[in-house]
């Protein structure tokens, strides 16, 4: 069966196809949090794609699954990539790319698929998180924005589901998955805590956001 077109797709088009309507500072600090989205997705990207071709029983059950969220991440990267071409470069962009790839690399280096897995969905339900502060921030005053976050975020729920499913097929504990959550919960706030001014100056608070992030159990 073919799969529909995201809704991603068509934003993209009309994101490229007009400048952000937004102050030239919001546009600046959008452009500093955005190269941190473009490499969780980068990084979810390459996950999905090694999970579609897993051998194991539970993972070729699930390889179709795995394609499309590999498919969901290839188009969001494309739109947070679409739009930071239309905002300013910001100044610390190499050391913003390093600091979001340690991050990265660190998460991948689980000793096993369940806890991989089990991180995966309590970090893609922080992006939850992000993108349902970002779908009401100043930022959002331009639609195309507030629909990319909504439509982010609706991805990532699903994506949630599937990779606790995973990590429970896969055997992990619930004890363990809920230490994970914690864990995963606070090196995101900290990789996200010197970013705040520029959280703050797209019209989110960074304390509410971060106090979201740590409170929120992904179940
Ligand atoms: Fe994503
Ligand atoms: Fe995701």
């Amino acid at each position: 069966m073919q799969r529909k077109q995201s809704p991603i797709v068509d934003l993209c088009v009309q994101i490229a196809s007009r400048p952000i309507e937004l102050k030239e500072r919001q546009q600046s600090a959008l452009g500093s949090v955005i190269p941190l989205l473009i490499c969780g997705e980068q990084s979810a990207i390459t996950v999905f794609n090694d999970a579609s071709q897993h051998g194991s029983p539970v993972a070729r059950s699930l390889h179709h699954v795995f394609s499309s969220i590999e498919a969901d991440e290839i188009v969001h990267e494309a739109a947070w990539q679409t739009l930071f071409a239309q905002l300013p470069d910001p100044q610390n962009l190499r050391q913003l790319k390093r600091r979001a790839a340690l991050f990265f690399a660190r998460l991948g280096r689980s000793p096993s698929i369940a806890e991989h897995f089990a991180q995966i969905a309590h970090l893609d339900s922080a992006v939850g998180t992000i993108m349902w502060h970002l779908e009401r921030s100043d930022v959002a005053r331009d639609k195309r924005i507030a629909d990319l976050a909504r439509e982010v975020k609706q991805d990532e729920a699903r994506h949630v589901a599937v990779s606790r499913h995973y990590a429970f097929a896969a055997g992990i504990e619930r004890a363990r998955y809920a230490d994970l959550g914690e864990k995963v919960r606070s090196s995101l706030i900290a990789l996200l805590t010197p970013n705040a001014d520029a959280i703050e100056g797209i019209g989110i608070d960074p304390a509410a956001l971060f106090k979201r992030i740590d409170k929120k159990e992904c179940r």
